[in-house]
């Protein structure tokens, strides 16, 4: 046979095999490497370049419409990739004939944390290996919390360097008993120990001679044999609309990946967020037409009737639904290098939907190796964390601990568009859904029209002692002359009283905008022309800022001064206090500023007087009613 022939002929094979995905956690001293080396080697694995023939050949496992994991595999990974996240996380494939793996290597310290949830995360089975002289150490702790955390139901501590202490029985079940007190608290459903010896090939794929004690599975016959995809099956029917298929007007179908159950046509189905019914007409996989469908299959559903549906939407059981909700409280593991602040927006991608998602609240931070909660104000890189979570709208989720494919979410930074955050949702909160905005007679137009102008926000922005007060004022009077209602919010007289409690740690920038930002919504819906004189540094702020607005109501102002000119005005001495390292976190010295992109003005300072400047604005601002 050609090797071409070969490979098809093997891939004719593999395609019809379960694949399971599992994680090995531990470091190098604890022979991790040895271990998936024999594995590897003993299962009679797909070598290297082998793997990379696989590759090549993936135009065509897509055109046989086959469900190739590898392909799958390498596809997660690029989308990382193009987030900018680089992961260390170096995947393996082996097969024996009963079932495909897939092994996820990954660094085993501490500021490796998010390289071990990327690998764990779509893992079914953890491989926690312990070298059986030391026995339970911290970063076992840390491996099984972050496994429980990704929803791994199932742990094999693979005790390793039998040989070394003689094969005893009694070191192993002090290490089991060990294990199982700290596992307590986590809600594995199995917990396998196997003593092995991956030097000498002790019970890794063959029975070992030397634990004649011993009476469990090897480690590749417990890998082959386990049942992981039961839970999800026996669970209510989900799919989350990936796109909706409309070649033409006489079809129309759903398509997406069940994340849960089963599914049949004449199956009465629920539509989430939206709550309409409907019965399933066909069920379609590439041309054919199935009479049944299970969780991990993408399919095609048509329904029986015409109801509103796209992308993100959820198809449920119409009798076993999931909730919606567009808050909750959720576990994130930060993956970005840019820190996470409370108030901060992001996009909250689940499922197929994307949403707009705030940072409500960060309620603590965990130290992974003790699992004690510590109190936190910002999310910082490889951070596990509990936070809270505000959306725009409603979504349909389940808890990551009832059904993760539905409580999984990412995080995504809405101008990098990179990935910050992995989440599971731990559930949902209500206080707040039942609070709806009031309905008021005297409205917005009704106050423009009594007032003779709209309202609006003129937002400063700049580094301190650029001349934001100074532009406000000139402006503020000038308007004020002409018969304007204005009102001038600024830096340092709110941070006297309303943010008093707010201090200059970015933290407490982000709280002190989102503050700002609320307080002149209000003003502008009275109808004022509200200037606000705040550094605001950064552009994830601002935009928020604007978000809150209509368009054309927030005016950005960037008062353009360089660094240079504004340290040596110094007005307040703020500088030179800054530079002799008295007054830390100081903006443009050791605390960012992040200068507008496409501002409605850019004021050049060095170039024009305040007074100036200010008829400047007066002349070329729309203030008329919107
Ligand atoms: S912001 O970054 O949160 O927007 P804001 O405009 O409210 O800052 O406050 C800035 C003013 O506080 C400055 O003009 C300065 O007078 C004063 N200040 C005191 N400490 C700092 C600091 N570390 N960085 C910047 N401004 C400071």
């Amino acid at each position: 046979m050609s090797n071409r022939q070969e490979m098809d002929a093997y891939l004719d094979e593999q395609a019809g095999l379960e694949t399971l995905r599992f994680i090995t956690c531990g470091s190098v001293d604890d022979g991790k490497s040895t271990l998936i080396g024999r594995l590897l080697f003993e299962a009679q694995m797909i070598l290297d370049d082998q793997l990379s023939e696989l590759q090549h050949n993936s135009v065509k496992m897509g055109t046989q419409g086959e469900d190739i994991d590898f392909a799958l595999l390498v596809d997660g990974l690029s989308a990382e990739r193009e987030q900018g996240i680089t992961i260390d996380v170096a995947y393996r494939f082996f097969s024996t004939d009963q079932r495909k793996f897939i092994v996820a290597d990954t660094p085993g310290h501490e500021q490796y944390t998010r390289n071990m949830v990327t690998g764990a995360s779509t893992a079914d089975v953890a491989v926690l290996l312990i070298d059986a002289r030391k026995g339970i150490l911290e970063q076992t702790r840390r491996h099984s919390f972050i496994a429980s955390i990704l929803g791994i139901r199932h742990v094999v501590l693979a005790i390793n360097k039998m040989d070394l202490v003689g094969y005893s029985q009694a070191v192993f079940d002090q290490i089991i008993s060990d294990y199982r007190t700290l596992a307590e608290r986590f809600a594995f459903e199995t917990i396998t120990p196997i003593p092995v010896s991956a030097l000498r090939g002790d019970n890794v794929v063959s029975r070992s001679s030397q634990t004649h004690w011993y009476h469990g599975p090897t480690l590749l016959g417990f890998l082959g044999a386990i049942d992981t995809k039961r839970v999800m099956i026996e669970h209510g029917f989900r799919m989350p609309v990936q796109w909706v298929n409309r070649p033409n007007l006489d079809f129309r179908g759903y398509a997406g990946t069940i994340m849960a159950g089963r599914i049949a046509p004449g199956d009465e189905i629920r539509l989430l967020p939206s709550g309409e019914t409907a019965r399933i007409d066909r069920i379609i996989l590439g041309t054919d037409d199935l009479d049944q469908a299970q969780a991990d299959q993408s399919v095609t559903l048509t329904l029986d009737r015409e109801i509103d549906i796209s992308r993100g939407d959820v198809i449920v059981a119409a009798k076993d639904p999931c909730e919606t909700s567009d808050q909750f409280e959720a576990k994130v593991v930060w993956m970005a290098k840019d820190s996470g602040y409370a108030g901060r927006t992001y996009w909250l991608k689940i499922g197929a939907a994307t949403v707009n998602a705030t940072l409500s609240d960060i309620r603590h931070s965990y130290n992974i190796n003790t699992l004690e909660e510590m109190a936190s104000r910002s999310l910082e890189l490889n951070d596990i964390s509990v936070v809270k979570i505000a959306l725009d709208r409603p979504v349909a989720f389940e808890t990551f601990g009832d059904c993760p494919p539905m409580g999984a979410f990412v995080l995504i930074d809405r101008q990098s568009h990179q990935t910050v955050a992995a989440g599971m949702i731990d559930y949902a909160l209500r206080r707040a859904s039942n609070v709806h905005r009031q309905a008021v007679t005297v409205n917005r137009k009704a106050r423009a029209q009594l007032k003779g102008h709209g309202g609006r926000v003129l937002w400063f922005t700049g580094l301190s002692g650029s001349g934001k007060s100074t532009i406000a004022n000139a402006l503020e009077l000038k308007l004020h002359d002409q018969g304007y209602h204005t009102y001038i919010l600024d830096g340092d007289n709110v941070r006297l009283g309303l943010n008093r409690d707010l201090g200059f740690t970015d933290a407490d920038r982000v709280e002190n905008i989102r503050r700002i930002a609320e307080v002149a919504r209000l003003m502008a819906d009275a109808g004022l022309i509200v200037m606000t004189a705040f550094i605001s540094p950064f552009r994830a702020e601002r935009r928020m800022a604007r978000e809150m607005f209509e368009p054309g109501e927030f005016v950005e102002i960037f008062v353009d001064t360089p660094l240079d000119i504004a340290e040596q005005r110094d007005p307040k001495g703020l500088y030179r206090k800054a530079r002799r390292g008295d007054l830390p976190n100081f903006t443009g010295i050791d605390s960012p500023y992040e200068e507008p992109e496409t501002p409605e003005f850019r004021l050049n300072t060095a170039a024009d007087t305040a007074q100036n400047l200010a008829a400047q604005l007066l002349r070329d601002l729309d203030l008329r009613p919107l």
